[in-house]
């Protein structure tokens, strides 16, 4: 396994829009070492996810994972999953102002509008289907990664630009606003 160089803003490569994989590409040693290394990238840099196109494989494959994360100790935690041609459908119209930070965006966080309540269709990587339905913040953080597989970085979403902030800047004048928001989103949806 490997840790994988993670794109930065401004990268062109990060505004791909990622392939759909075959079940042959998937079974593959390439894709499934590829995968490994894309966990180990996500663990090392403590993402709570990480895209493919970020490391520059233009592929429709990403990991989320949250485990008591020190860079969203909010967020409850999630079990590691590999979403595989994910497709994202909104189940309502209830949406989420969440303060979102990105791997490929060093340094400064923003506020986007996410819906609480998706259904989420896709392979594992043994090509099992996953058809779930998710909420609350961990709808959000799927959001946000299958967006970087279209070639978006939650800056296009940002609602205002003046939400923009450092994330020291978020910690002294945001955080505790927003920890109040994000505990009664789950506390409603369970995660
Ligand atoms: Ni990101």
């Amino acid at each position: 396994m490997a840790v994988l160089p993670i794109a930065k803003v401004g990268h062109p490569e990060l505004r791909i829009r990622a392939k759909e994989v075959t079940r042959e590409e998937l079974a593959s040693a390439n894709v499934q070492t590829f995968i490994d290394d894309l966990i180990e990238t996500m663990r090392h840099a403590n993402g709570a996810g990480l895209a493919a196109t970020q490391v520059l494989r233009h592929q429709r494959i990403c990991a989320v994972e949250v485990r008591d994360n020190p860079r969203y100790p909010y967020k409850p935690n999630i079990p590691l999953t590999i979403l595989v041609n994910p497709v994202l459908t909104p189940l309502d119209d209830d949406k989420f102002e969440n303060y979102e930070g990105c791997l490929s965006v060093p340094g400064i966080r923003g506020l986007v509008l996410r819906n609480t309540r998706i259904r989420v269709q896709a392979w594992d990587r043994r090509g099992n289907e996953i058809n779930e339905e998710v909420r609350g913040l961990k709808a959000c953080t799927y959001q946000h990664e299958v967006d970087h597989l279209d070639g978006l970085l939650f800056l296009d979403r940002v609602l205002d630009p003046m939400t923009l902030a450092t994330w020291e800047a978020f910690d002294e004048f945001h955080k505790s606003a927003f920890v109040e928001r994000v505990t009664a989103l789950v506390a409603k949806h369970g995660s």
